[in-house]
Protein backbone atom coordinates (compact mmCIF):
# COMPACT_ATOMS: atom_id res chain seq x y z
CA UNK A 1 0.00 0.00 0.00
CA UNK A 2 1.42 2.91 -0.72
CA UNK A 3 3.26 5.43 1.99
CA UNK A 4 4.70 2.72 3.24
CA UNK A 5 7.64 2.74 0.66
CA UNK A 6 11.15 3.01 2.03
CA UNK A 7 9.68 3.75 5.25
CA UNK A 8 11.33 2.50 8.17
CA UNK A 9 8.93 0.05 10.57
CA UNK A 10 9.04 -1.05 13.94
CA UNK A 11 7.05 -4.26 14.98
CA UNK A 12 6.61 -5.00 18.48
CA UNK A 13 6.24 -8.94 18.99
CA UNK A 14 6.91 -9.07 15.39
CA UNK A 15 8.42 -12.94 15.57
CA UNK A 16 5.00 -14.78 15.88
CA UNK A 17 1.41 -14.19 14.88
CA UNK A 18 -0.53 -11.31 14.08
CA UNK A 19 3.21 -8.95 14.54
CA UNK A 20 4.72 -11.79 12.22
CA UNK A 21 2.08 -11.28 9.63
CA UNK A 22 2.38 -7.54 9.89
CA UNK A 23 6.10 -7.81 9.22
CA UNK A 24 5.46 -9.45 5.89
CA UNK A 25 2.71 -7.14 4.93
CA UNK A 26 4.72 -3.87 5.52
CA UNK A 27 7.65 -5.66 3.94
CA UNK A 28 5.71 -6.15 0.73
CA UNK A 29 4.42 -2.37 1.11
CA UNK A 30 8.29 -1.61 0.71
CA UNK A 31 9.29 -0.63 4.15
CA UNK A 32 12.46 -1.85 5.96
CA UNK A 33 11.15 -3.96 8.91
CA UNK A 34 12.73 -4.02 12.56
CA UNK A 35 11.20 -6.83 14.86
CA UNK A 36 11.66 -5.90 18.55
CA UNK A 37 11.03 -9.19 20.41
CA UNK A 38 11.91 -11.10 23.79
CA UNK A 39 12.25 -13.62 21.85
CA UNK A 40 14.12 -12.36 18.57
CA UNK A 41 15.49 -15.86 17.71
CA UNK A 42 12.29 -16.68 16.85
CA UNK A 43 12.56 -14.44 14.14
CA UNK A 44 15.09 -15.66 12.34
CA UNK A 45 13.22 -17.68 9.63
CA UNK A 46 11.07 -14.41 8.99
CA UNK A 47 13.98 -11.87 8.84
CA UNK A 48 15.37 -14.09 5.88
CA UNK A 49 12.03 -13.94 4.02
CA UNK A 50 12.21 -10.28 4.57
CA UNK A 51 15.92 -10.55 3.17
CA UNK A 52 14.48 -12.34 0.44
CA UNK A 53 11.59 -9.49 -0.53
CA UNK A 54 14.13 -7.09 -1.11
CA UNK A 55 14.02 -5.10 1.96
CA UNK A 56 16.54 -4.14 4.47
CA UNK A 57 15.54 -6.43 7.50
CA UNK A 58 16.99 -6.21 11.54
CA UNK A 59 15.60 -8.65 14.56
CA UNK A 60 16.14 -6.77 18.16
CA UNK A 61 16.02 -8.68 21.51
CA UNK A 62 13.75 -5.74 23.10
CA UNK A 63 11.32 -7.13 25.81
CA UNK A 64 8.78 -4.19 25.40
CA UNK A 65 8.87 -3.51 29.30
CA UNK A 66 12.49 -3.02 29.64
CA UNK A 67 13.78 0.66 29.01
CA UNK A 68 16.94 -0.20 28.52
CA UNK A 69 16.49 -2.62 26.21
CA UNK A 70 14.07 -0.39 24.01
CA UNK A 71 17.24 2.26 23.68
CA UNK A 72 19.91 -0.01 22.80
CA UNK A 73 17.34 -1.06 19.91
CA UNK A 74 16.33 2.45 18.41
CA UNK A 75 20.16 2.76 18.12
CA UNK A 76 20.46 -0.25 16.34
CA UNK A 77 17.67 0.98 14.18
CA UNK A 78 18.91 4.26 13.53
CA UNK A 79 22.40 3.06 12.27
CA UNK A 80 21.19 0.26 10.60
CA UNK A 81 17.71 1.16 8.86
CA UNK A 82 17.29 4.63 9.64
CA UNK A 83 14.39 6.92 11.29
CA UNK A 84 11.34 5.37 12.29
CA UNK A 85 8.12 6.39 10.18
CA UNK A 86 5.99 3.46 11.49
CA UNK A 87 5.35 1.52 14.65
CA UNK A 88 3.08 -0.96 15.35
CA UNK A 89 3.30 -1.42 19.10
CA UNK A 90 1.47 -5.30 19.22
CA UNK A 91 3.93 -6.89 21.85
CA UNK A 92 1.42 -8.16 24.82
CA UNK A 93 0.90 -11.01 27.07
CA UNK A 94 -2.47 -12.36 27.79
CA UNK A 95 -2.47 -14.33 31.03
CA UNK A 96 -5.91 -15.60 32.69
CA UNK A 97 -7.13 -15.52 36.08
CA UNK A 98 -9.93 -15.54 38.70
CA UNK A 99 -10.27 -11.80 39.45
CA UNK A 100 -9.84 -13.07 43.66
CA UNK A 101 -6.52 -14.65 42.58
CA UNK A 102 -4.95 -11.47 40.71
CA UNK A 103 -1.95 -10.56 42.77
CA UNK A 104 -0.19 -6.77 42.31
CA UNK A 105 2.63 -8.54 40.81
CA UNK A 106 0.42 -10.10 38.38
CA UNK A 107 -1.29 -6.66 37.52
CA UNK A 108 2.17 -4.75 37.01
CA UNK A 109 3.60 -7.38 34.95
CA UNK A 110 0.83 -7.16 32.74
CA UNK A 111 0.23 -3.11 32.63
CA UNK A 112 4.38 -3.13 32.26
CA UNK A 113 4.14 -4.94 29.30
CA UNK A 114 0.76 -4.18 27.99
CA UNK A 115 0.57 -0.62 28.37
CA UNK A 116 3.69 0.60 29.94
CA UNK A 117 5.62 -0.78 26.62
CA UNK A 118 3.58 1.06 24.61
CA UNK A 119 3.69 4.31 26.18
CA UNK A 120 7.85 3.23 26.51
CA UNK A 121 8.44 2.27 22.43
CA UNK A 122 5.87 5.18 21.49
CA UNK A 123 7.92 7.91 22.98
CA UNK A 124 11.84 6.39 21.94
CA UNK A 125 10.54 7.14 18.28
CA UNK A 126 8.39 9.72 18.12
CA UNK A 127 10.90 12.02 17.59
CA UNK A 128 12.10 10.66 14.41
CA UNK A 129 8.01 11.61 13.59
CA UNK A 130 7.84 14.87 14.74
CA UNK A 131 11.30 15.55 12.79
CA UNK A 132 9.85 13.48 9.80
CA UNK A 133 6.57 15.62 10.08
CA UNK A 134 5.16 12.46 8.95
CA UNK A 135 4.44 9.29 11.25
CA UNK A 136 1.87 6.04 11.69
CA UNK A 137 1.94 4.45 15.15
CA UNK A 138 -0.75 1.78 15.00
CA UNK A 139 -1.54 0.02 18.46
CA UNK A 140 -2.96 -3.29 18.69
CA UNK A 141 -5.22 -3.10 21.70
CA UNK A 142 -7.90 -6.12 21.97
CA UNK A 143 -11.70 -6.66 21.77
CA UNK A 144 -11.40 -7.39 25.46
CA UNK A 145 -10.94 -3.86 26.38
CA UNK A 146 -14.36 -2.94 24.74
CA UNK A 147 -16.78 -5.86 25.71
CA UNK A 148 -14.94 -6.80 28.87
CA UNK A 149 -13.30 -10.29 29.48
CA UNK A 150 -14.11 -12.56 32.64
CA UNK A 151 -10.96 -13.79 33.55
CA UNK A 152 -8.93 -11.17 31.94
CA UNK A 153 -9.37 -7.85 34.31
CA UNK A 154 -5.86 -7.13 34.32
CA UNK A 155 -5.53 -7.61 30.37
CA UNK A 156 -8.64 -5.91 28.97
CA UNK A 157 -7.80 -3.06 31.26
CA UNK A 158 -4.35 -2.63 30.51
CA UNK A 159 -5.65 -2.89 26.49
CA UNK A 160 -7.96 -0.10 27.56
CA UNK A 161 -5.31 2.02 28.28
CA UNK A 162 -3.81 1.63 25.03
CA UNK A 163 -7.38 3.01 23.41
CA UNK A 164 -7.32 6.04 25.75
CA UNK A 165 -3.39 6.37 25.32
CA UNK A 166 -4.78 6.42 21.42
CA UNK A 167 -7.00 9.15 21.36
CA UNK A 168 -5.02 10.95 23.38
CA UNK A 169 -1.89 11.13 21.74
CA UNK A 170 -3.98 11.50 18.46
CA UNK A 171 -5.16 14.76 19.64
CA UNK A 172 -1.64 15.95 20.74
CA UNK A 173 0.30 14.61 17.66
CA UNK A 174 -2.14 15.36 14.63
CA UNK A 175 -0.86 18.73 13.73
CA UNK A 176 2.92 16.98 13.67
CA UNK A 177 1.68 15.01 10.61
CA UNK A 178 1.38 11.71 12.52
CA UNK A 179 -1.73 9.55 13.44
CA UNK A 180 -2.33 7.66 15.91
CA UNK A 181 -4.64 4.71 15.76
CA UNK A 182 -5.56 0.66 17.11
CA UNK A 183 -6.92 -2.06 15.99
CA UNK A 184 -9.16 -4.48 18.22
CA UNK A 185 -8.84 -7.75 17.15
CA UNK A 186 -11.05 -10.59 18.97
CA UNK A 187 -10.22 -14.20 17.73
CA UNK A 188 -7.13 -14.80 15.47
CA UNK A 189 -5.58 -17.90 15.45
CA UNK A 190 -2.02 -17.64 16.87
CA UNK A 191 -0.10 -19.52 19.52
CA UNK A 192 -2.48 -17.56 21.92
CA UNK A 193 -6.14 -18.87 21.35
CA UNK A 194 -4.21 -21.95 20.28
CA UNK A 195 -3.47 -22.32 24.37
CA UNK A 196 -6.86 -21.31 25.06
CA UNK A 197 -8.91 -23.74 22.58
CA UNK A 198 -9.43 -26.72 24.89
CA UNK A 199 -10.67 -24.48 27.49
CA UNK A 200 -13.46 -23.09 24.97
CA UNK A 201 -17.31 -24.62 24.83
CA UNK A 202 -17.70 -26.20 21.85
CA UNK A 203 -13.88 -25.68 20.76
CA UNK A 204 -13.10 -22.60 18.32
CA UNK A 205 -15.58 -23.89 16.07
CA UNK A 206 -18.55 -23.84 18.58
CA UNK A 207 -17.20 -20.67 20.18
CA UNK A 208 -16.83 -18.81 16.34
CA UNK A 209 -20.54 -20.36 15.81
CA UNK A 210 -21.71 -18.71 19.28
CA UNK A 211 -20.63 -15.32 18.66
CA UNK A 212 -18.88 -14.62 15.55
CA UNK A 213 -21.14 -13.19 12.78
CA UNK A 214 -19.13 -14.14 9.52
CA UNK A 215 -18.78 -17.88 11.42
CA UNK A 216 -14.93 -17.75 10.72
CA UNK A 217 -11.82 -17.36 13.39
CA UNK A 218 -9.81 -14.32 12.34
CA UNK A 219 -6.44 -14.92 10.77
CA UNK A 220 -3.32 -13.29 11.64
CA UNK A 221 -3.70 -11.58 7.83
CA UNK A 222 -7.25 -9.55 8.46
CA UNK A 223 -5.13 -8.16 11.23
CA UNK A 224 -2.41 -7.19 8.88
CA UNK A 225 -4.57 -5.97 6.17
CA UNK A 226 -6.07 -3.35 8.31
CA UNK A 227 -2.42 -2.32 9.78
CA UNK A 228 -1.40 -2.03 6.14
CA UNK A 229 -3.81 0.42 5.19
CA UNK A 230 -3.32 2.37 8.55
CA UNK A 231 0.32 2.77 7.83
CA UNK A 232 -0.29 4.42 3.94
CA UNK A 233 -0.64 7.62 3.04
CA UNK A 234 -4.48 7.16 1.97
CA UNK A 235 -5.14 6.55 5.99
CA UNK A 236 -3.52 10.15 6.35
CA UNK A 237 -7.40 11.66 7.22
CA UNK A 238 -7.97 9.11 9.95
CA UNK A 239 -6.84 9.43 13.89
CA UNK A 240 -7.43 8.10 16.87
CA UNK A 241 -9.65 5.60 15.33
CA UNK A 242 -10.70 1.88 17.02
CA UNK A 243 -10.67 -0.04 13.59
CA UNK A 244 -12.48 -3.83 15.55
CA UNK A 245 -11.78 -5.99 12.71
CA UNK A 246 -12.87 -8.47 14.55
CA UNK A 247 -15.79 -10.65 11.94
CA UNK A 248 -18.22 -8.90 13.80
CA UNK A 249 -17.66 -9.95 17.51
CA UNK A 250 -18.18 -6.40 19.13
CA UNK A 251 -19.71 -4.22 17.35
CA UNK A 252 -19.41 -0.17 18.07
N1 LIG B 1 -4.79 -13.65 18.91
C1 LIG B 1 -5.91 -13.07 19.34
O1 LIG B 1 -7.00 -13.64 19.23
C2 LIG B 1 -5.87 -11.70 19.97
C3 LIG B 1 -7.08 -11.17 20.48
C4 LIG B 1 -7.06 -9.91 21.04
C5 LIG B 1 -5.90 -9.17 21.07
N2 LIG B 1 -4.73 -9.69 20.57
C6 LIG B 1 -3.53 -8.87 20.65
O2 LIG B 1 -2.79 -8.99 19.44
C7 LIG B 1 -1.40 -8.86 19.72
C8 LIG B 1 -0.64 -10.04 19.14
O3 LIG B 1 -1.20 -11.22 19.63
P1 LIG B 1 -0.80 -12.67 19.07
O4 LIG B 1 -2.00 -13.53 19.26
O5 LIG B 1 -0.16 -12.54 17.75
O6 LIG B 1 0.28 -13.10 20.17
P2 LIG B 1 1.43 -14.22 20.11
O7 LIG B 1 1.55 -14.68 21.52
O8 LIG B 1 1.17 -15.19 19.02
O9 LIG B 1 2.72 -13.36 19.73
C9 LIG B 1 3.14 -12.31 20.56
C10 LIG B 1 4.57 -11.95 20.22
O10 LIG B 1 4.96 -10.91 21.15
C11 LIG B 1 6.18 -11.29 21.76
N3 LIG B 1 6.20 -10.66 23.09
C12 LIG B 1 5.40 -10.92 24.14
N4 LIG B 1 5.75 -10.16 25.19
C13 LIG B 1 6.80 -9.39 24.79
C14 LIG B 1 7.59 -8.41 25.42
N5 LIG B 1 7.42 -8.08 26.71
N6 LIG B 1 8.55 -7.80 24.71
C15 LIG B 1 8.76 -8.15 23.42
N7 LIG B 1 8.07 -9.10 22.77
C16 LIG B 1 7.08 -9.71 23.45
C17 LIG B 1 6.20 -12.81 21.77
O11 LIG B 1 7.53 -13.31 21.87
C18 LIG B 1 5.55 -13.13 20.43
O12 LIG B 1 6.50 -13.15 19.38
C19 LIG B 1 -1.27 -8.73 21.24
O13 LIG B 1 -1.22 -7.36 21.57
C20 LIG B 1 -2.57 -9.34 21.74
O14 LIG B 1 -2.94 -8.85 23.01
C21 LIG B 1 -4.70 -10.95 20.02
Amino acid sequence: MKGSTNKVAVVTGGAAGIGAAVCRFLARDGADIAIWDWNADAAQGLVEEIAAMGRKVVACKVDVSRQHDIESAVKAVHDQLGPVGILVNNAAISPEKDFVDITPEDWDRVFDINTKGVFMCTQAVIDDMITARWGRIINISSSSAQSGARRMVHYAASKGGVIAFTKSLAQEVGALGITVNNIPPSTVYTAGLQSVEARLPGGIEGYVNSTIPVKRVGQPEDIANAVAFLASEASGYITGLTLSVNGGRYMQ
